[in-house]
């Protein structure tokens, strides 16, 4: 399959934008509709584009007919609410397919790492279009949690942590990594999450607003890693175990695709 893919996305697999000045903006999160979707950790989703412009959140294949994540209805309620979220999801020009508003409860890091997970976001894509990546915009201020990324899930080595202050701008093919967010709290995260196809609007819109790849992992501690991988093994392999004892083969919790 050969798409069209952003060369600085390519290279890394992420790239970070300027952060964006929110201070003079309505905090519009707040008064979007809500429903609950389990991604990754206590989650809710406030839908700004979805399948058919319903307030839900399901994959755009779910749906009949089955499609890729491309060409999101907007939801007119919640644009209506939400009109500086829509006009910054819009801003790139590129073909927009889920769009929605997440809110996620504070965990731990042993919890990020069970949930790291891979989208799904290009199934049905055809062949030859543009390969579709997420935008994350942070919305509250949580300069110490970390967009938690692995190329390789079970290699801590691999792993990329992007704190997210309010305003923080990363585009992540979330496809190839494994991703999760670490939220500390203590407050409840909210996150404008976009996804775009790849081509060349996007490619102008991340030079605009300079991006780049140049990122240097804030330091943590190599204890904290270690006794959380183990938890994470731990814990997988009681779940299997308990699946078995019923004769059941498990679905993988990160299937919960967001
Ligand atoms: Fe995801």
């Amino acid at each position: 399959m050969s798409y069209i893919k952003s060369a600085l996305l390519d290279e890394k697999g992420y790239v970070i934008l300027d952060r964006y000045d929110q201070a003079a903006d309505p905090q519009e999160w707040n008064d979007l509709e809500y429903v609950d979707w389990k991604s990754s950790g206590v989650t809710q989703f406030a839908p700004l584009a979805s399948a058919f412009g319903e307030i839900e959140a399901n994959g755009f294949w779910n749906h009949t007919p089955p499609r890729t994540d491309k060409d999101g209805v907007w939801v007119d309620s919640q644009v209506a609410k939400a009109p500086h979220l829509a006009a910054r999801a819009k801003e790139p020009g590129a073909n927009v397919g889920r769009c929605r508003v997440i809110e996620l409860q504070p965990n731990n890091y042993a919890n990020t790492l069970y949930n790291l997970h891979q989208d799904d976001n290009n199934r049905l894509n055809p062949d030859g279009s543009g390969w579709i990546v997420r935008g994350f915009f942070n919305l509250t201020d949580d300069p110490e949690s970390f967009m938690t990324l692995r190329e390789d899930r079970w290699d801590p080595t691999t792993e990329i942590r992007i704190p997210l202050p309010a305003g923080a701008q990363i585009i992540v093919d979330t496809q190839r990594f494994w991703h999760a967010v670490w939220h500390k709290g203590p407050q409840a995260r909210y996150c404008l999450i976009t996804s775009w196809e790849s081509g060349p609007a996007l490619d102008a819109y991340i030079a605009k607003h300079h991006g780049h790849n140049n990122h240097v992992n804030p330091p943590l501690d190599q204890k904290i890693m270690d006794d959380a991988q183990a938890e994470v093994h731990r814990r997988y392999a009681e779940r299997s175990a308990a699946l078995a004892a019923q004769g059941r083969v498990g679905r993988d919790p990160a299937d919960s695709e967001a």
